[in-house]
């Protein structure tokens, strides 16, 4: 059987990149295959987080997933910190990495270069530079074949590619090579403020991020005042229009259809975004309804919770264990 493993961080509130990018596939493939996906705790640590707030953004995630219809009966659902295997295997495998290669990283590069120019490695975290490795712990540990991500994931899935194989090499068959597995459409959703940067937990201003919680008046306030630009047509060219091209791409995301094929059904950039708000609340609200249902019943997720780690434990053990045999540790005495 196929296998599936896919991961968020819950480092801020969940948006429709991450849906459309993401999520959205997540819940078909529970139908598809044997299903892992986990919210990466570990991961959020590698930039300052306020604890309190961890915790709390935490659950909120695991809410969210359960909200946009992943089925803890259908799919394994579990927090990366509650499977110890996550780093243990994590430092196996950045033993095999090589330095440079992850200082070729581009979301590294960009996260650096954020924090201020010459000398800024200096100041951000080891785990920042490793974070790519741990990422391809998540995925190897399950002997995934396919990751369901978005675009911007696609250089990380490359790594876990050639740390799989490397390591297949040296010391014999022991992983799974994963596939990405990216959307044709939604997987880059850009911020609708300022369109030529993806929409990210991260913006500089609110009103760019559409947010899955989003109530309908507050995400068509933000689609009306998204960015487009003077030249008045409606036209699909990232290129030149980002803003209308994103637009378009929403609305072919959320109501079918292709972007260049829509953009001939309007005439003026107002009716564009009605429409493209109409699509985008029927989308949201059933989730956002089901996730206050969810939220408001902290058991239920801990029991979700519990059987997801005891499920994910199973299986990442008994790679963990492989890979450090293959390696000459020891066995557990
Ligand atoms: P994260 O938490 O930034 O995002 C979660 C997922 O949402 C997708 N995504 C987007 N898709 C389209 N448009 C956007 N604007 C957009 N923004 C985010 C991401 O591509 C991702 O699929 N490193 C990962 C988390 C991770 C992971 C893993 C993923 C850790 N371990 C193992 C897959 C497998 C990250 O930071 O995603």
């Amino acid at each position: 059987v196929t296998r599936v493993l896919s991961g968020v961080q819950p480092s801020g509130e969940m948006h429709l990149g991450n849906y459309l990018g993401a999520f959205r596939s997540w819940v078909a493939e529970q139908d598809q295959a044997d299903a892992f996906y986990c919210v990466v705790d570990l991961h959020a640590l590698t930039v300052p987080q306020d604890p309190e707030a961890l915790r709390r953004r935490t659950l909120e995630a695991v809410a969210c997933l359960l909200a946009v219809g992943l089925d803890p009966a259908r799919c394994t659902l579990f927090l990366q910190s509650q499977v110890p295997e996550h780093p243990r295997l994590a430092w196996l495998l950045e033993c095999q990495a090589a330095f440079g290669e992850l200082r070729r990283m581009t979301q590294f590069k960009d996260k650096v270069g954020r924090h201020g120019g010459e000398g800024a490695e200096a100041g951000v975290s080891v785990g920042l530079f490793t974070y790519p490795v741990l990422m391809a712990a998540d995925i190897l540990l399950y002997q995934a074949d396919r990751v369901p991500v978005g675009d911007d994931q696609r250089q990380h899935l490359e790594l876990a590619r050639d740390l799989a194989e490397r390591f297949n090499h040296r010391f014999g068959p022991t992983f799974t090579v994963p596939e990405a597995a990216v959307p044709p459409v939604g997987a880059r959703v850009m911020d609708l403020q300022e369109p030529t940067r993806k929409m990210s937990k991260s913006a500089a201003s609110p009103q760019g991020t559409v947010l899955v919680v989003d109530p309908p008046e507050v995400l068509r306030r933000k689609v009306r005042r998204a960015v487009t630009d003077s030249d008045g047509e409606v036209r699909y060219d990232p290129a030149r229009k980002p803003g209308v091209s994103n637009l378009l791409e929403l609305l072919a995301a959320s109501a079918g259809g292709d972007p260049t094929t829509l953009a001939g059904q309007f005439s003026s950039y107002g009716a564009l975004k009605e429409a493209v708000a109409d699509a985008l609340v029927a989308l949201l609200e059933p989730i956002r309804d089901r996730y206050a249902t969810v939220l408001a019943d902290p058991g239920e997720l801990e029991r979700v919770l519990a059987k997801g780690a005891a499920q994910a434990r199973e299986v990442a053990s008994a790679t963990y264990d492989l890979a450090a045999e293959r390696v000459g540790l020891l066995p557990p005495s």
